[in-house]
């Protein structure tokens, strides 16, 4: 049997609540589906960048580079500035190991409310596949005549064939595991190098696929659709600025963003891939043990997918159902007054059976 190596880094604020939740179902699942799991915890934080200067230490990728998987809570607290915790640790995961997919679930489970009126389980049920190494977020650029009436900042967006290519590839693959159907988000009336380019990359791979039906939005109007017809949604495809702004968006329509997972994927598995809730360190609540676990719950039942392990996946994702539907085991943010801790351990229960 083997043994699926993965490297935890709770990091700050809720990070440290509710990844033991998320182990602790990992294990519930491991035991019913007899799968072996062995776990290295790593320290790396904002409370580690305070002591040592360093975010993770300078060979930290070399650190996790022999994991299956990296199970991450959440990074970011105040004190450090957001921009030293992202480009200290998760853009270098994200980039050095061609996590190219960052794939973002949506969808209403019963229990919980949608902000949105009328809308009942099963109409909101799609996937955001966001570009994750390249496009708006680059490092190309810079300033000049810094604080003079010339001041000057460019930043340059980069697509690269190869990059769109994979990234759309990978949203229509999807989609046939669904219900074949990928819509894109673009902006090629505005954005009039990279965006165009981006739609006739997104014609010439949805040839690949005569059986996936496809339609496209420019951003804005995108987001109206939304909120307006999320039923409209199977696989939703957008660059990396796009997939952003969709997949914060996604997860506020079906409800609370604490039971949001994600997942940072290096699909063809050359390099481990990274398991993530959406929800940063939500310093306002943390330390009063009433975070939401089922993000980060969710997120293992994605890593376990990517394993292969189907079943087990399945199962967790039957049980977070299951457990959302019944009120006493509803933390705050879902209208709830249960703990991190009951709740982690309520879906535990129901895999134990
Ligand atoms: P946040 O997601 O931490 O919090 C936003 C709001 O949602 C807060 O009111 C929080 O209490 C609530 N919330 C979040 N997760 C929840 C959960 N599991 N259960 C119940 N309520 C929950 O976003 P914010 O406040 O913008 O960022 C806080 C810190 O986290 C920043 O330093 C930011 O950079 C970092 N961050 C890190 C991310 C990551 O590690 N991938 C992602 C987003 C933010
Ligand atoms: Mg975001």
């Amino acid at each position: 049997m083997k043994t699926y190596k993965i490297a935890v880094i709770a990091g700050d604020g809720i990070g440290k609540e509710v990844v033991p939740e998320g182990l602790r179902v990992l294990d519930a699942a491991a035991k019913r589906f007899r799968i072996n799991l062995s776990y290295k915890h790593f320290d790396w934080s904002c409370e580690t960048y305070a002591k040592t200067g360093k975010m993770m230490p300078d060979d930290g990728l070399e650190q996790l580079r022999p994991f299956d998987a990296i199970f991450l809570g959440a990074v970011g607290y105040p004190g450090v500035p957001d921009h030293i915790s992202l480009w200290g640790l998760l853009i270098p995961i994200r980039r050095s190991f061609q996590q190219y997919v960052n794939l973002r679930p949506v969808r209403l489970l019963k229990g919980v409310e949608t902000p949105l009126r009328n809308r009942q389980p099963g109409e909101i049920d799609f996937c955001v596949v966001r570009e994750n190494n390249e496009g708006e977020y680059s490092d190309v650029g810079g300033r000049i005549f810094n604080g003079t009436e010339e001041e000057l900042a460019m930043q340059q967006t980069i697509f690269t064939r190869r990059g769109v290519d994979r990234i759309l590839r990978y949203a229509f693959e999807l989609a046939r595991t669904r219900k074949s159907h990928v819509t894109s988000a673009t902006k090629s009336n505005g954005i009039i190098y990279t965006m165009p380019f981006w739609d006739e990359r997104f014609r010439a791979i949805s040839a690949e696929f005569p059986d996936v039906r496809t339609d496209q939005y420019h951003i804005d109007i995108l987001t109206a659709h939304f909120v307006r017809h999320p039923d409209w949604f199977d696989v939703v495809v957008g660059s990396n600025l796009f997939g952003d702004i969709l997949s914060d968006l996604g997860p506020a329509v079906a409800g609370s963003i604490g039971i949001a997972p994600s997942a940072n994927l290096n699909p063809q598995k050359q390099y481990p891939s990274m398991f993530e809730p959406v929800h940063g360190s939500a310093p306002d609540i943390a330390g009063k043990g009433i975070a939401n676990p089922i993000g980060q719950i969710w997120s293992g039942a994605m890593m376990l997918r990517h394993f292969g392990e189907t079943q087990a996946a399945d199962a967790i994702e039957r049980a977070i159902e299951e457990v959302l539907a019944t009120p006493e085991f509803r933390t705050p943010d879902v209208g709830g007054k249960a703990t991190t801790e009951i709740v982690g351990k309520a879906i535990a229960g129901k895999l134990s059976v």
